[in-house]
């Protein structure tokens, strides 16, 4: 790989040709010659030009269209062009910037001049090069940035998954795009602290993705600090981390150009072979990716946490309600079982069976206020007992409240002794006036209540329980629960036999 800047010299004078060759070439420059126009842009388009010098008066095309090509190509147009004018005249000048030169030298030029402006040309090429690489490590970021929250669910996250997703990203989509990293390693830790690497890779128009017995690049021991990134480039040779990581990675198959890695404890990332130049901000991307998908890694155990203890809460208030039963505590375990199982069945959303598998515990939470007297009374309860008992319905969606998390609980407390027919309480409502989650709990309710001994009844059996419900026994009443929820608790009643089974005999 030649690293000398390639000069290319355009002029129609063979004999100034030579006068910038001769100073040219033993200076660390490679110079290469044109003698027109035509041959100036085919010579831009073989290889990597550094600078141009452009004479301008020249038969056919003159400089300042050839200049004014160079400038119109986007492949090009970062290539600094210095115009070489035997006119001092202003508006020639003028015509050679609007054409989009940089620089201008007048002939005779002077040989140190020229050198000291191809110099500071050189310069500026690089700095735009550095520019354009951040601008791309940007553009990257923000890109990895709004996939990785677009689709971050904060309860079903998977690192693993989440990383993987980055790095397919990561790697240039098409062959054209040479900018990026070629291959893409991951390492990851795993919980019994086992790694697992996978490489990515184009794979014609595709990307290919493939575990790796990677070994100690997974975790090696590398000098790279408390950052935990590194960045080589081919010419840094004799840097420690570019032997040790070449020597490595030749085991796997693969040459490293460049590189930029991070190293963290529980991931590491090799980016290679960029189609330019890679530096620190390369590996700061990665670092920045991870440390993203870090965040939103915690972020997710919080919002379980937060979940979980959510879920302990309505739980145990569920429970104190149920102090006063003579139940322990399975019978609103198993109702948000039934639940759920009937929510399902009848195609509700999951969020909604797992929202009413927990919230249809508070069902009851109402009879806090109930007189334990009445709520244990063996016998028939008079009318007064009765009213009194009808207002845990109320008083269960008062207690509740209007938190937003809690609406289905608070339209449960209040629906679950509505009947289908009208015939129910608090407000004897009829049929779709009665929320689907009543409807549902009303026959899953009715279900475990039969099963279950209470001091004024025996269990009953599961077949003893089905009959009454579906064909009535002369106080419970087919018509008192929804046909839809009906016909799905008659496809899956047996399962409700072994919830109440499990429920019970673990008690
Ligand atoms: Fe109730
Ligand atoms: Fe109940």
């Amino acid at each position: 790989m030649n690293l000398m800047p390639k000069i290319l010299c355009v002029d129609d004078d063979p004999l100034n040709l030579r006068l910038l060759e001769a100073f040219l070439s033993p200076r660390g420059y490679a110079p290469v010659m044109a003698a027109n126009g035509m041959e100036a842009l085919e010579k831009i388009r073989e290889g990597r030009i550094d600078v141009v010098l452009l004479d301008v008066m020249m038969p056919k095309m003159d400089g300042f269209e050839v200049c004014r090509r160079i400038k119109a190509d986007e492949r090009y147009r970062t290539i600094p062009v210095v115009m070489i004018t035997g006119h001092s005249a202003r508006e020639k000048r003028i015509m050679g910037i609007e054409a989009g030169a940089e620089d201008f030298i007048s002939k005779p030029f002077d040989a140190m001049e020229v050198l000291a402006r191809i110099g500071m040309l050189l310069r500026v090429k690089k700095l735009n090069g550095q520019l354009d690489a951040a601008y791309h490590n940007i553009t990257s970021l923000i890109a990895f940035g709004e996939g990785l929250t677009a689709a971050f669910d904060p309860l079903r996250f998977d690192l693993k998954a989440n990383v993987m997703n980055i790095f397919r990203r990561f790697i240039a989509r098409s062959p054209e795009m040479t900018e990026s990293p070629r291959v893409v390693l991951v390492g990851m830790r795993e919980p019994d602290g086992s790694c697992t690497m996978h490489r990515y890779w184009h794979s014609g128009t595709d990307l290919a993705v493939a575990p790796v017995e990677a070994g100690i690049l997974c975790f090696p021991s590398l000098p790279v600090g408390d950052s935990g990134i590194a960045f080589f480039n081919q010419a840094d040779l004799g840097d420690p981390i570019r032997e040790r990581l070449t020597s490595i990675l030749s085991d796997l198959g693969i040459t490293p150009t460049n590189l930029a890695c991070h190293l963290g404890d529980n991931i590491s990332m090799y980016a290679l072979n960029y189609g330019r130049q890679v530096s620190r901000y390369d590996a700061e991307v990665l670092n920045s990716v991870v440390n993203q998908t870090l965040f939103l890694k915690s972020l997710s155990l919080q919002v379980k946490e937060t979940e979980d203890a959510f879920a302990y809460t309505v739980f145990a208030l569920a429970r104190a309600s149920e102090a006063n039963d003579d139940d322990t505590g399975n019978h609103i375990s198993r109702v948000g079982e039934y639940c759920a199982l009937l929510a399902r069945q009848l195609g509700m959303p999951e969020t909604f069976v797992e929202t009413i598998r927990l919230q249809s515990s508070m069902h009851d939470v109402g009879k806090i206020h109930t007189p334990p007297a009445i709520l244990k009374k063996p016998g028939k309860l008079d009318p007064e007992e009765f009213e009194i008992i009808k207002q845990h319905t109320v008083q269960g969606a008062t207690i509740i409240g209007d938190h937003v998390r809690l609406t289905l609980a608070k339209s449960i407390a209040l629906s679950h002794h509505e009947r289908f027919d009208g015939t129910g309480y608090p407000y004897g409502l009829k049929g779709d006036r009665i929320p689907i989650e009543g409807r549902i709990m009303a026959l899953a309710d009715h279900y475990d209540a039969l099963r279950n001994p209470r001091v004024y009844k025996p269990a009953l059996g599961h077949e003893t329980t089905m009959r009454i419900i579906t064909e009535g026994d002369g106080r419970t009443f087919p018509r008192h629960f929804d046909p839809q929820v009906l016909a799905g608790f008659m496809e899956i009643s047996g399962r409700f036999a072994e919830i109440y089974d499990g429920f019970s005999t673990s008690a």
